[in-house]
């Protein structure tokens, strides 16, 4: 035995201006079955994340919901944790960094910077929008390419041509904010100091704290030589103020790894473990950093420089991997690729998704591509018709024969045994992340198993008294190795490895169980554990991300596109099979407030809109709703009615929806809104 290691575990924090979608879940699910798996192993591995919330797009995008940022994090948080959840991405700690903790290690580390010379303050001059009163990031500017005039191009990059250049050279520059023309404006910024660090850097890089391919990225940037790293950004700005520096703050990606401290810091508290322990300069205990390949320049050079420049310890391992693709392309919203965490689990189980994603990922940070119909014979295939068959096929036998107990002999022992001495070598592919290599060998020995039931048929021996007791010995042995695959495939698949243990009435499989068997044990009924992915989910699940992109040819058609905001039971008087059932949790996630109509007004060009201004106590959204067939305008004004008001917002044609109306009725004049009681107060919940 090896003695027991301390592990921390961080994924990116994802940006709380977003809903979390299936690139994002590469990496929770690559990250969760890793600390799944050191958990299983006896380590202890706490694992911690949490909502980035700085910066200018975290605080545009409340503006634009008429929210304040803070009430926007605390929303996406929820949101995002729900997400997570469903997926059983099961965090120690999911935090956020717009909390005291982490507003007091970014003090910390910055004064520590400041007092050993790595801070430098000079002046600069960048695009400012003259009606916002604010300086404008890159993808905040926009214009025409300096390079080959494509209109309409972010102040960064041109989408047409390639070319990379400075906001300052677009052509006819506007902000994206107001529609401004922005103009150049001075003003102090804060540096640190990255180039003090490249000794340092280029011996951390070199030391197996990274894997060989980023390795290589790395040494093209030394090549390219470091710069000073801009680390301020001007008033307005959603995040922590730079200390002895007022109206400049601390630029988002400062303070968004040091939320991976002030996490952990938080899990500590809730655990009474030793912060130190962890983060101080001479800790032992293993630091774990999982991110896209996207992030790697934050993560390799200004993260371990941050944390070595202030007296912390530096990251055991920086673990990157690709970004995904659907069907060999980019995630697209007219295509519908662009699927969201929560349309997927809509349609489909979330296992489904952790068994294809650890399929495909290796150590290393290729992209990774989800087919959607390989993903359906993949999991078809394997769990269902290899894994989950296993024990399909041999329970019936144990419970209808031999009274749900299992034989006392191992009549295979030389295949038990086969599939126990696995358990080195995948723990050393999960331990190294190739988590393809893994499922293929797991999936090899499902095959060797099937296989030796097949050729003993103990559907036929179980007939004849005869040779009835030895279908119980092949169905005992079937099962002993449906448990250990089980075992192996627990990290991916964690409800799975529960249905099982329930099932083979057993406690919670460690990994060292797999050197152990059952013999002569109880087992329980066998319940379904797994049904087959249906092509027709994964085609709805398309279909329910396909983005109206503001469609012009056919404006009733795109009204009534899902976004509509109106939901009317006309739209249900169809021959469409009914949705998969729901639990009362499910439905508790629908937020219903009573909104008082305080305008609404005819759209125009819109066939079936009216446009509602509704008061939901404290605040007030705009909905576009399709009840012009039913409803005069000015007759609704005043009225109290109900609302979903945690529907995520829609750009529609005509605007901004901002959430829903709760309407019934056949269609035309025949639709009726809610008209609560007098009585009812705008923003309260309804029941
Ligand atoms: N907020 C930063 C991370 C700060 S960490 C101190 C961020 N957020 S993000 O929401 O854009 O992305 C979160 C993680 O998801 C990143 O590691 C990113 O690489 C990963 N992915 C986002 N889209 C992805 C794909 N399409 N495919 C795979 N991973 C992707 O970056
Ligand atoms: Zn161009």
């Amino acid at each position: 035995m090896t003695a027991k290691r301390r592990i921390l575990v961080t994924s990116a924090l994802p940006y709380a201006n977003g809903s979390i979608h299936m690139g994002h879940l590469v990496e929770y699910i690559q990250t969760d079955i890793w600390v799944r798996f050191q958990k299983m192993r006896g380590n202890e591995c706490w694992y911690v994340c949490a909502d980035d919330t700085h910066g200018t797009p975290v605080m545009l995008k409340a503006q634009s919901l008429g929210l304040q940022p803070e009430e926007m994090i605390a929303r996406m948080r929820e949101e995002h944790l729900a997400d997570f959840s469903a997926f059983h991405i099961a965090f120690d700690n999911y935090y956020s960094t717009h909390s005291e903790e982490n507003r007091e290690f970014c003090y910390g580390i910055y004064k520590a910077l400041r007092s050993n010379g790595h801070i430098a303050t000079r002046t600069i001059s960048q695009l400012f929008d003259p009606e916002k009163q604010m300086f404008l990031p890159d993808r905040f500017v926009k214009g025409e390419c300096p390079k080959c005039g494509a209109t309409d191009q972010y102040g960064d990059s041109c989408d047409v041509c390639g070319a990379t250049y400075a906001p300052t050279e677009l052509k006819n520059p506007k902000s994206a904010v107001s529609g401004a023309t922005p103009v150049l404006k001075e003003s102090e910024h804060y540096f640190f100091k990255l180039p003090d660090f490249e000794a340092f850097l280029k011996h951390w890089t070199r030391n197996g704290h990274v894997h060989a391919s980023i390795a290589n990225k790395l040494d093209e940037w030394f090549e390219a030589g470091l710069s000073e790293w801009d680390i301020s950004r001007d008033a307005p700005y959603f995040g922590f103020e730079i200390p002895d520096a007022p109206g400049k703050y601390f630029y988002v990606w400062l303070d968004a790894p040091v939320g991976y401290m002030a996490s952990f810091k938080n899990l500590c508290a809730q655990k009474d473990l030793a912060f130190d322990d962890f983060w101080k300069a001479d800790s032992t205990a293993e630091v774990y950093h999982f991110i896209g390949k996207d992030i790697v320049y934050f993560h390799t050079l200004f993260w371990p420089a941050m944390l070595k420049g202030s007296g912390y310890r530096t990251p055991t391992s920086v673990y990157a991997h690709g970004f995904l693709t659907v069907n060999g392309t980019k995630m697209s919203k007219s295509k519908g690729t662009f699927v969201t965490a929560r349309t997927y689990l809509d349609h489909l189980n979330p296992e489904w998704l952790r068994y294809y994603f650890a399929a495909k990922l290796g150590a290393g940070v290729d992209d990774i591509d989800l087919n959607l119909e390989d993903f359906v014979n993949r999991v078809n295939s394997d769990l269902v018709g290899k894994v989950v068959n296993i024990a399909s096929r041999c329970a019936g036998f144990i419970h209808k024969q031999f009274g749900g107990l299992l034989s006392s002999h191992n009549a295979e022992p030389a295949l038990l045994k086969e599939l126990q001495d696995a358990a080195d070598g995948l723990a050393k592919a999960y331990e190294d992340r190739e988590y393809g290599k893994a499922m293929r060998d797991i999936m090899a020995l499902a095959d060797k198993v099937n296989e030796y039931i097949a050729a003993k048929a103990p559907w036929t021996l179980a007939k004849n008294p005869d040779t009835a007791k030895e279908a119980h010995d092949v169905c005992t042995v079937g099962l002993n190795a449906f448990r250990l695959l089980a075992l192996y495939l627990k990290p991916v698949l964690p409800k799975l490895a529960e249905q099982a243990e329930h099932f083979l009435n057993i406690d919670s499989l460690l990994w060292m169980d797999a050197q152990s068997l059952m013999l002569t044990h109880k087992i329980n009924e066998f319940q379904p554990m797994m049904v087959r992915v249906e092509g027709a989910k994964v085609a709805a699940m398309i279909e329910a991300s396909k983005e109206n992109l503001q469609p012009t040819a056919a404006p009733a058609a795109a009204e009534n596109a899902s976004g509509s905001g109106t939901t009317t039971a006309s739209a249900l008087i169809t021959h469409e099979p009914f949705k998969p059932v729901i639990g009362i949790d499910d439905f508790d996630r629908i937020d219903l407030r009573i909104a008082r109509i305080d305008n609404a007004e005819h759209v125009e060009g819109a066939e079936k809109l009216l446009k509602l201004t509704l008061n939901v106590g404290a605040e007030t959204r705009t909905v576009f709703a399709g009840i012009k067939s039913a409803y005069d305008p000015a007759s609704l004004i005043g009225k109290h009615t109900v609302m979903v008001a945690n529907l995520a917002p829609r750009k529609m044609k005509f605007g901004m929806s901002e959430g829903m109306v709760l309407a019934a009725g056949p269609g035309g004049k025949d639709l009726w809104i809610l008209e609560p009681h007098t009585g009812a107060q705008p923003g309260m919940r309804v029941k």
